[in-house]
């Protein structure tokens, strides 16, 4: 028997080819096998899995960052240390990671557990291909294609096209470079002059904007905060006013990003009123979804979004709202030809892209070169729910951010901090005669340090506000009331000044 002992890595993985000699074309079917000890260890790695899902720790475990190295081996060793180690490494990663699958994990815009995007993420690493040809990836590739396509529908771009990316920051910044390549189609080759082109964005759009402006050479600048009203959506008369100000100072206007569901307060632009500006001003429009675009499976809040059909591109992530692992995220543009066109450096990669699949290789329509297949965790939850399926999620998380709405409403301890539409409820402890912001924060580094629960610290002006988000299917009522009833008791403690045993 032939065994060729992959000794590099000394696991107890093998490859092998059956007894006697075979033909040439055999030797390309080897395969690898895993012996008894390898055997175990995936055992030990589904058990591991299950006692993690089975959610009996708390959300966080909480230790300074200076304890926590003290208490894990980093380092890397000459000799290899063997998979009952890797074990080891396993359980002491899982236990100190915040456990973002429990209902009591409502801190940023994403969360929870889907079991059939999880057995996606796995095989797509057991598959491992990767997205730019379709030669190498024939079924993710029509799998990703079929997804764009979907979801070009839902935003009304029935001639649309698009690309999967690392997420809402880089689906932004590919809006933006869309935009200025259809500003100035030359500066592709000649190069950009940024400090004469000018994009607007609300004063509460997400940060990535500015990255977009960094990576882009258009400057910090020259994005454009256009201020928003009582509800934090963008006020189209001031970005009028802003559009002829930039103009009268002889730049040029290029962009504007309107913001579906913005990340502290969750309130959704007028995308509608922002487009007729942007058609009548001839500027590109790029919708940042990220947060916000899962409204679009509901009937009842679809409407969040009206006018979307008029924009130029969209992006908007799956990984957020609709639960996926981290990442997966969706580009969207109205004409195809421009992302092409973004992306055609990829035409000097004759190592690559042969010719005869051109229209199929995404890696024509992706900054990326290698790039993960996160287009099958989306398939196979999408295919699992359905759109029906996806509109009830969405529709529970907002009956559920209405629940803790009313909550906080009916308790003297705590305050609304701003209006809502969507899932983030923005509040804070209050009480008379305190210094709400320190309050505020102490209670939330209370709260972590509790490790029920993790919510999101922000600001409202000058107020710091705490903002569970619901967006993890494992939250019920329940949650909800202990939620309440943990900031309410943290509260009152730092107010009578009684001290925390942790
Ligand atoms: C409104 C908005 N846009 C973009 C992003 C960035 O998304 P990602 O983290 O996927 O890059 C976020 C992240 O929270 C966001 O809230």
């Amino acid at each position: 028997m032939s065994v060729i002992i992959w000794h590099k890595f000394k696991s107890k993985i093998r490859c092998f080819t059956a007894q006697g000699s075979k033909p040439a074309s055999d030797w390309a079917k080897m395969g690898i096998i895993i012996d008894n000890d390898a055997n175990e260890f995936l055992d030990e790695v589904v058990s591991r899995i299950r006692s993690y899902l089975d959610g009996t720790d708390n959300v966080t475990n909480f230790i300074p960052q200076s304890s926590l190295r003290k208490i894990t081996d980093l380092s890397l060793p000459l000799e290899g240390l063997g998979l009952s180690n890797t074990i080891r490494d396993i359980d002491q990663f899982l236990k100190y990671s915040v456990k973002t699958n429990l209902p009591g994990f409502m801190n940023p815009l994403w969360g929870g557990f889907n079991i059939a995007a999880f057995a996606g993420e796995i095989i797509a690493t057991l598959a491992n291909n990767s997205m730019y040809t379709y030669e190498l990836s024939p079924m993710a590739t029509l799998i990703e294609q079929a997804l764009i396509h979907r979801m070009c529908e839902m935003v009304g771009f029935p001639d649309g096209n698009g690309t999967l990316t690392t997420g809402g920051s880089n689906g932004n910044m590919i809006g933006m470079m869309c935009a200025r390549y259809h500003a100035d189609p030359l500066g592709q080759q000649r190069g950009f002059n940024g400090e004469n082109l000018v994009c607007y964005v609300s004063a509460e759009s997400h940060y990535s904007v500015l990255m977009a402006a960094n990576v882009l050479g258009i400057g910090f600048d020259n994005v454009i905060k256009v201020p928003c009203d009582l509800d934090g959506r963008m006020r189209v008369d001031k970005l009028e006013e802003e559009i002829h100000r930039t103009r009268v100072n002889g730049q040029t206007p290029f962009c504007v990003i309107a913001t579906s569901g913005t990340t502290v307060r969750g309130s959704f632009d007028p995308v509608k009123d922002i487009a007729e500006v942007c058609s009548n001003q001839e500027l590109w429009l790029h919708v940042d979804a990220a947060w916000g675009g899962s409204c679009l499976f509901s009937a009842t809040y679809r409407k969040l979004m009206d006018g979307i059909e008029l924009a130029d591109s969209v992006c908007w992530d799956s990984h957020k709202m609709m639960g996926l692992p981290l990442v997966c995220s969706a580009f969207l543009i109205k004409k195809p030809e421009i992302l092409r066109k973004v992306c055609s450096h990829g035409n000097v990669a004759h190592y690559l892209f042969l010719g005869d699949a051109e229209e199929v290789d995404l890696g024509r329509t992706s900054l990326q070169c290698g790039r993960r297949n996160d287009a099958l965790k989306l398939f196979l939850a999408w295919r699992e729910k359905g759109d029906a399926g996806w509109a009830r999620l969405v529709e529970n998380y907002i009956d559920l951010a209405n629940y803790l709405q009313a909550q906080v409403e009916s308790n003297p301890n705590l305050e609304m901090m701003s209006s809502r539409v969507w899932s983030n409820v923005c509040i804070r402890y209050t009480s008379a005669d305190i210094d709400h912001n320190i309050v505020n924060k102490t209670l939330r580094q209370q709260l972590v340090k509790t490790g029920n629960f993790m919510i999101s610290q922000s600001n409202i002006g000058d107020d710091i506000i705490l903002r569970p988000v619901i967006a993890n299917p494992s939250v019920t009522k329940e949650t909800i009331d202990n939620l309440v009833e943990e900031i309410v008791s943290i509260g009152d403690d730092i107010v009578r000044g009684i001290p925390f045993s942790n």
